[in-house]
């Protein structure tokens, strides 16, 4: 039984980190190192995955735990280069356990490849042509795609939108594809290229554009949680008032883009350093999330939170094409590791996991923002890499970052004394243990 709860895993050096985390997860520790020192990737491989390549582009990779989602712990590998974030996911899905986890469900993995037909002069008869040979298009759609086939994937439906005016003679068709475990862009540009020709005798037009659409909102992803309120208590305020300030918070987000905007960058904090951490295309994921967020005309947020008597829920859902096959993760060893490290193979489990950590990320920002104010908990994280330009070794990193935020002073000059005071300190040590006799010591 997996577990995601590991009490002072902040506390302990990153070697210890390893160890515990290989004993959490079975995951060798050598090949936890080999994933993750240098970054994972050597320049010559790099080499091979893009052009031009000088180098690799080294991120800090974390773990979020206390996630728990259908039942399942799960410790969430995060590449992420700004503070806080691994932290307050980690906190904030410790208060959603104690209400009994995030609960998702995953629709199939259905994307869709897009076909534009121009010069089309009469849409309407182009629609009943191109529906009228759907078997035909699915059957072709499918040739094109062996592999996908063999696995239990392929074309599962078409459908057939006008796009403008009659006097842009355009129309697109749509082939709705179950990509299985693969986020499934090449598959699903290999099958417009493999059906346009087909679609453009069918609708009397020329071929256009043969791509995948992005806002692939047929492969949505739902997350709920139910938090007890004395689980979000602070010092200053109790768990009811921090219900009604989160709520607040939601509303402020429901009802202007401005702030929609921001809530969801919460949301994607987590979102995005999951996808990350597991070699998937988060360009793809912030550009279907995004187009879904402005569905209704109207930009809102992904989430939204509600009180249920003395419990705050939460309801998050976005469209989120993620692959644990192919891509990347054929050639990545840390996205490979994240995987293994996560317990999960299937794309679907990885969907559900990584909303939960964007849902608990969203809790952790908008629980900040309704009590203390965002900066005290950016504040002293940010202590902690003033601390390290300071010249903070070790565990007087953490030593340095809590007596400059105890001084209200997060400066480098600031880190700088503590340093110095630490090392007179350590000095003075040295020295009492050197005048202890011998007999005593
Ligand atoms: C910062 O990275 C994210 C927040 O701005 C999100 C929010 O305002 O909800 C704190």
């Amino acid at each position: 039984m997996r577990t995601s709860q590991l009490p002072g895993f902040y506390k302990v050096t990153v070697a210890e980190r390893r160890t515990l985390m290989s004993e959490a997860t079975g995951v060798d520790p050598s090949e936890i190192a080999s994933a993750l020192d240098a970054g994972g990737l050597s320049a010559e491989t790099a080499d091979k995955f893009v052009e031009n390549v000088l180098g690799t582009y080294g991120l800090p990779y974390g773990v979020t735990l206390n996630v728990r989602v259908n039942g399942q712990d799960h410790v969430v590998p995060m590449v992420v280069e700004e503070p806080s974030v691994v932290a307050a996911a980690s906190n904030a899905a410790k208060m959603v356990r104690a209400g009994g986890g995030f609960s998702a469900e995953v629709d199939a993995p259905l994307m869709i490849s897009q076909v534009q037909l121009t010069h089309v002069k009469d849409a309407a008869r182009a629609h009943e042509a191109i529906l009228g040979a759907k078997e035909e298009i699915l059957a072709k759609a499918n040739r094109a795609v062996p592999g996908l086939v063999a696995r239990g994937g392929g074309a599962r439906d078409l459908e057939v939108r006008t796009l403008g005016e009659p006097s842009d003679e355009m129309i697109v068709a749509h082939i709705i594809v179950d990509c299985r475990d693969a986020m499934g862009a090449n598959l699903i540009n290999t099958i417009a290229e493999g059906v346009a020709d087909r679609l453009a005798d069918l609708a009397g037009g020329r071929v256009g554009l043969r791509i995948l659409s992005n806002l692939c909102d047929k492969r949505c992803v739902r997350v709920r949680c139910r938090v007890p309120a004395q689980m979000l208590a602070t010092e200053q305020m109790d768990g009811q008032a921090v219900i009604d300030g989160i709520v607040n918070a939601s509303r402020f987000a429901e009802l202007d883009p401005y702030r929609a905007a921001t809530h969801n960058k919460g949301i994607m904090n987590g979102i995005d350093a999951v996808v990350i951490a597991t070699g998937n295309d988060w360009r793809a994921v912030e550009a279907g999330a995004h187009a879904f967020a402005a569905r209704s005309g109207r930009y809102a947020p992904l989430s939204i939170w509600r009180r249920d008597s003395d419990f705050l829920t939460g309801f998050l859902e976005l469209p989120l094409a993620l692959g644990t096959v192919g891509g990347t993760l054929r050639v990545h060893p840390s996205a490979r590791l994240s995987l293994k490290m996560m317990g999960v193979t299937e794309a679907s489990d990885l969907a559900a996991v990584a909303a939960a950590v964007g849902l608990a990320s969203n809790l952790a920002a908008v629980r900040a923002l309704a009590t203390d104010g965002i900066q005290r908990g950016h504040m002293a994280l940010h202590a902690r890499s003033v601390a390290l330009a300071a010249g903070a070794l070790g565990r007087d990193v953490e030593r340095v970052a809590a007596m400059i935020v105890e001084a209200r002073d997060i400066t480098i000059e600031a880190a700088r004394r503590a340093l110095q005071v630490l090392s007179e300190e350590s000095r003075e040590v040295r020295t009492d243990a050197r005048e202890v006799p011998a007999a005593e010591a």
